[in-house]
């Protein structure tokens, strides 16, 4: 009796603690007016649900898209202005760049129209409308069925609606799940393709703080960059073309001066990459006891040995600094992530609510298949965690050298057919000189021996590339010799020779290519991949979809009361929160706001990441800031308790009457295990606001041209 009671009491606590608590959740714009407005009311949101999201008129979504292929922008005028983040214009902003014009370094302003610069490739896309298709994808799929035969059936649907649906290529038509499979929705999307840089601060203001500040607070990075939609005479979607127009939207986002306080209301509007939040403590303790130790290890080789070689040469650190902050980005994240898993006992929190789970499960005689679920979890995440752990040495250790990375675009000549050679060639020509542009041999040879070494020693022996047994033969496990050998023969360290083997390429030279030493270590790889790992990580994978899909279904059925959110899929979300700083660890407090005092303070010429510019320090002394100051200070960036991810960046983040306030860039380093676990404790997204980019095209620029294009409200 007395231990039922407990174990009551446990199971009331547990389902108290598990209602999603404050601020936590990424919410479908659709299902708002369902589940969400009522409590964003509550905490202050002075608009309704159709004014966020609506088909019947213009609401705020048709002034968010999607820029390029992971961040988010806004429509900040009406005339196709919009704003999304410096390092999400980054690639845009270094194409343009070159000795005489180093935009990347002082920046750059469109002052005409016709100074606007074309970005090739760089598209916005915007979300037209998104429908529950539930019902259509799933209307033949059964229970017991394989996971092969349900996926062909959904794909056929799929198929089905993309044509009915795309009205002959004018629209794209995505179909994702969410959920894990128990729902589906269509998005119809419009894909504008003309996208020209109009503005970019200099990096040592939009990248202000670089790869020391990143994932931190206080944080006084002026993190944006502007660009301008064209369209043809329709205000439809066209290639570049001289005579298309600025594009007029249906909506652009007011600009709010009002300036910020703690405990305004804020939301962020955006395309949320990828979180999971509702995977079983097996999955957790993989990832973060596992994986990320493995991943954080190999990059920290990498970061050691390409910080060593940058500090010693600035045409180095220039090559290295993309690079570089690629690989770095997501170590920090890691490592910030494992921190906040550990200090928020997340697996024992996992534990603790299966355990409940499974007690209410074996009771539950209607779903037998409930209390089978952790069991079977846990196995299969023992037999999948060599796997994804081989997954992770491939990726992080074989393709993390540059070579390697580079051969295996190689392979395309081996299969192009006689027709697409010339093309092929051209294409590969194109990418020699990207290639050694940015190379630096002896960094990318000290990768190579000292990743390649920690792969054949640490990752799962069964799924090691054949390769390595040579290796071990021939050099006697001495990477460095076997470094040595390979940068000495393979032609993919030499540009003149490997662009005459390109030119002078003919299928009778395939030998050449597949002996190569560096091609040969890619095919090992690929090998090991496609026949080892591939045939038993999708039988894996089959069951894990098929486990999940129930899981969640399941823990909905357990804890009714719980206002569940799907994970992010890089779909357009709703998160919602306040200002707020937050008590990062015992006697540090985060206030929730940075001035530009404060880039003043950190200014230091010896430190590349700091080096503010002459003219930002004039405009400081002489106080300078027009209308976008207060007080007699510039802000700079905020702190709020928005839910967000990775491609939340450039997402606006709005106010009450949905204002912009400013542009989403990061989050703080104690936030980073929200992708897995929420703690509305910690977790707290970085907004650059507003006023800070519109002082820096105002007072640096004097880009006046594109202000009077923007609406304010004061
Ligand atoms: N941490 C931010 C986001 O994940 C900014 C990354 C870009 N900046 C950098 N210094 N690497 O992606
Ligand atoms: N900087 C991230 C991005 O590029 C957003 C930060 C985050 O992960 O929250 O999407």
């Amino acid at each position: 009796m007395r231990t039922k009671l407990l174990l009551l009491l446990f199971t009331l606590h547990l389902f108290a603690v598990s209602v999603v608590r404050a601020d936590e959740g990424m919410w479908i714009p659709l299902l708002l007016k369902k589940y969400t407005i009522e409590d964003m009311q509550k905490k202050g949101f002075k608009l309704t649900a159709e004014d966020i999201y609506s088909v019947n008129h213009a609401s705020l979504k048709d002034a968010v898209m999607i820029f390029g292929g992971g961040c988010t922008a806004e429509l900040i005028s009406d005339n196709g202005l919009l704003i999304t983040n410096h390092h999400c214009g980054y690639s845009s902003i270094q194409q343009h760049s070159s000795i005489e014009h180093d935009y990347l370094t002082n920046g750059f302003a469109a002052y005409k129209l016709n100074e606007e610069l074309p970005n090739p490739g760089l598209t916005v896309t915007f979300l037209e409308r998104m429908e529950d298709v539930t019902d259509l994808v799933l209307k033949n799929v059964s229970d017991n069925m394989t996971e092969k035969e349900r996926e062909t059936l959904i794909n056929q649907e799929i198929d089905k609606l993309i044509k009915a649906n795309n009205k002959g290529g004018k629209f794209k038509v995505t179909v994702k799940p969410f959920f894990f499979g128990n729902q589906y929705f269509m998005f119809i999307q419009k894909v504008y393709k003309d996208v020209r840089l109009v503005l970019a601060p200099p990096s040592a203001i939009g990248k202000f703080g670089g790869d020391t500040d990143n994932w931190m607070w206080p944080r006084h990075t002026g993190d944006f960059s502007m660009f301008r939609i064209y369209a043809n005479k329709n205000n439809e979607p066209a290639e570049y073309n001289d005579n298309n127009i600025p594009f007029k939207p249906k909506k652009s986002l007011k600009i709010s001066l009002k300036g910020i306080k703690p405990g305004d209301f804020t939301f962020v509007f955006g395309y949320p990459g990828r979180t999971q939040e509702y995977i079983t403590s097996y999955a957790v303790k993989m990832v973060s006891e596992v994986e990320n130790p493995a991943q954080i290890n190999l990059r920290q080789k990498r970061i050691d040995i390409m910080s060593n070689y940058m500090n010693q040469s600035d045409v180095v650190r220039i090559q290295y600094s993309a690079k570089y902050a690629r690989v770095s980005n997501y170590w920090k994240k890691w490592i910030g992530e494992n921190r906040g898993l550990k200090r928020l006992n997340a697996i024992e929190k996992k534990q603790q609510l299966e355990k409940a789970f499974q007690a209410w499960a074996e009771k539950n005689t209607q779903h037998p298949e409930y209390a089978k679920l952790l069991p079977e979890y846990k196995k299969l995440y023992e037999a999948i965690t060599p796997i994804n752990l081989s997954l992770d040495y491939i990726y992080e250790a074989g393709l993390a050298v540059e070579i390697v990375r580079f051969a295996r675009n190689f392979q395309s000549l081996l299969t192009a057919t006689d027709n697409e050679m010339e093309q092929t060639k051209s294409h590969l020509l194109k990418s020699i000189d990207g290639f050694f542009k940015d190379y630096y041999q002896p960094i990318d040879k000290e990768i190579f021996a000292t990743v390649l070494r920690k792969y054949y020693k640490e990752a799962p022996k069964e799924y090691l590339p054949d390769i390595f047994t040579e290796v071990n033969n021939k050099y006697k496990g001495d990477f460095n010799k076997w470094a040595d050998y390979v940068y000495k023969k393979s032609i993919f360290v030499n540009k003149e020779k490997l662009k005459e083997f390109v030119n002078n390429y003919t299928p009778k030279k395939a030998n050449k290519l597949q002996n190569d030493p560096a091609f040969r270590i890619f095919n090992s790889i690929a090998a090991t991949y496609e026949y080892k790992i591939m045939p038993i990580s999708v039988k894996y994978r089959n069951q894990l979809d098929s486990m999940n899909r129930i899981w969640m279904k399941a823990l909905m059925e357990f804890q009714p009361e719980k206002n569940f959110y799907p994970d992010a899929n890089f779909t357009l979300r709703v998160a919602y929160g306040k200002v707020q700083g937050s008590f990062p660890r015992d006697g540090i407090k985060y206030v929730p706001q940075t001035f530009l005092s404060g880039v003043i303070e950190k200014d230091n010429p010896d430190i590349y990441d700091y080096r503010v510019p002459k003219k930002l320090k004039e405009l400081y002394q002489t106080k300078n800031y027009g209308r976008w100051g207060e007080k007699g200070k510039m802000p700079v960036c905020f702190l709020a308790t928005n839910h967000t991810t990775g491609g939340n960046s450039g997402s606006p983040v709005l106010d009450a009457y949905g204002n912009l306030i400013g542009v989403n860039f990061d989050r703080s380093w104690e936030s980073t295990m929200s992708d897995i676990m929420f703690d509305p404790d910690q977790c707290r997204n970085i907004t650059l606001d507003i006023r800070y980019a519109l002082f820096i095209v105002d007072k640096y620029f004097g880009a006046t041209n594109l202000i009077d294009e923007m609406n304010f409200v004061n």
